[in-house]
């Protein structure tokens, strides 16, 4: 609900542009402007949002200056480092003229940047205001990344193999495995500046996590220690957010709502791999014979480009469309928030994105794991062992497994408890978001801590 305010209080928002980040930033967006806050998108012009999708934000398109560059993911430090240099000069043209007529654009408090737009801070020092850092990521998997600097700094790494499957001794539940980069492997200096970037907040003043202290709660309590900042764990966003309005920047493909419509309760897998994922011809062909052979329906999301090699569904083996005729759905993008809560869904097969992770917990749908780099791994040692709300696939070119894991969790008696224990997780979630709980809490003192700024 509103607050009403003496004064129109403006914050700027700064994304990192690649879904799994645009979408709690804009989450959060609808967030401050739902507690009275005008809010301004500054977005590098690079997988733009539609404006037109969002008409409570005013947006400043900042030139990233990519053009002639490679903007494959592959070269995702390079972009970042583009960003981080091209964008901060054009903010300041954008926010000067803004600076000078608080009439018109409001008091601008503050300035929240996502941990990799790091700009956002060198612009809020420039102009003399607070900043905020927002990481989309948990607690947990910060606490990997400053571990894996400790290491580095200690001539840990490479670590032997045999070291994988030991516990990390400063991170709760995690093995050297689960850390998302490999750490048995040299780790370049590219690699090693970044995540310091990511870790070192600079000036902000405090730290906004779409995450809850019901899920992250010890590791917020640990990293708030060493920052020694006010930490706003105000997740799950989108549960916290009152809107309807798409985040995506890919098109989503309806058509499968109704398609669920006609299948029975609990009764249908989804599969997504999230915005970046890429797997290999051979992982997509046992999949699918995975699928035909469990006899169980399916909402299946294949991005165009996400099997390396391919255009979309061209590699599908023959004879699986008729192996699963009537009984599987395949989109190019999904209405993912309303997939997942649309009560014929009754398991998620997933790359284990915390948006994702988050978005399956909120709506109390069990998950199958299959993560593939960075926090996907932490965040499945979670699922699996700390929540226990979810499996591991353990060997994903191999129908055979792959047929069973779907069947053991959709189906089977262990799948029943995992329903249950994922039940039980999004209550305490549910609870976390309204009023008492920490996360609504949370999110006013936020709000006061906004306002407060001289
Ligand atoms: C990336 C990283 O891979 C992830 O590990 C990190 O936590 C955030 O940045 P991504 O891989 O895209 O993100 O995964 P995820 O965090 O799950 O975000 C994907 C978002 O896209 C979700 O909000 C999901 O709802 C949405 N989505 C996905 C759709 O709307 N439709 C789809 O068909 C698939």
């Amino acid at each position: 609900m509103a607050k009403p305010r003496a004064q129109k209080h403006t914050v700027i928002l700064v994304p990192f542009p690649y879904q799994g980040h645009i979408t709690p930033m804009l989450q959060l967006g609808a967030l401050l402007h739902s507690q009275g806050f005008s809010v301004i998108v500054a977005h590098p012009d690079f997988n733009s949002p539609d404006p037109l999708n969002h008409p409570q934000f005013d947006f400043l398109p900042l030139d990233a200056g990519l053009s002639g560059m490679d903007t494959s993911f592959e070269n995702v430090l390079a972009i970042i480092s583009a960003f981080n240099r091209n964008c901060r000069a054009a903010l300041v043209d954008f926010l000067v003229p803004m600076m000078k007529d608080e009439a018109k654009y409001g008091k601008i408090s503050c300035i929240i940047y996502d941990v990799i737009t790091s700009f956002g801070n060198t612009v809020a020092d420039h102009f003399k205001i607070p900043s905020l850092v927002l990481s989309t990521c948990n607690a947990v998997y910060m606490q990997v990344l400053h571990t894996i600097l400790q290491l580095q700094a200690q001539n840990q790494i490479p670590l032997p193999e045999s070291r994988l499957l030991d516990q990390v001794p400063q991170l709760h539940a995690l093995r050297y495995k689960d850390m998302g980069i490999p750490v048995t492997n040299k780790i370049n200096n590219e690699v090693v500046e970044f995540l310091a970037m990511v870790t070192d907040l600079g000036s902000s003043v405090g730290v906004i996590w779409n995450s809850s202290d019901i899920l992250d709660g010890i590791a917020l309590s640990q990293l708030k220690k060493h920052y020694k900042l006010p930490f706003f764990p105000i997740g799950p966003f989108h549960k916290m957010a009152a809107t309807s309005s798409t985040t995506s920047y890919i098109k989503e493909d309806r058509s499968c709502i109704a398609w669920l419509e006609k299948q029975s309760y609990n009764s249908v897998l989804y599969i997504s791999l999230g915005s970046l994922a890429e797997i290999k011809a051979k992982e997509l062909e046992e999949t699918a014979w995975g699928l035909a052979g469990s006899g169980l329906p399916f909402l299946w999301v294949i991005r165009p480009g996400s099997v390396t090699g391919t255009e979309w569904t061209e590699l599908l083996p023959k004879g699986f469309p008729e192996a699963v005729a009537g009984r599987g759905c395949i989109v190019k993008w999904a209405p993912q928030k309303e997939v997942l809560a649309h009560s014929s869904v009754g398991g998620f097969l997933s790359h284990c994105g915390w948006n994702s992770t988050l978005e399956s917990i909120s709506e109390g749908v069990p998950m199958i794991c299959r993560p593939y780099f960075a926090d996907q791994l932490a965040n499945m040692r979670y699922i699996t062992h700390v929540w226990n709300v979810g499996l591991e696939l353990e060997e994903v070119e191999n129908r055979g497994v792959i047929e069973s894991i779907v069947t053991r969790v959709m189906v089977g008696d262990e799948g029943k408890d995992i329903r249950q224990r994922m039940l039980a997780l999004k209550k305490c979630l549910d609870d976390s978001t309204q009023k008492g709980g920490s996360s609504y809490q949370c999110l006013n003192d936020l709000t006061d801590f906004i306002c407060s700024f001289p």
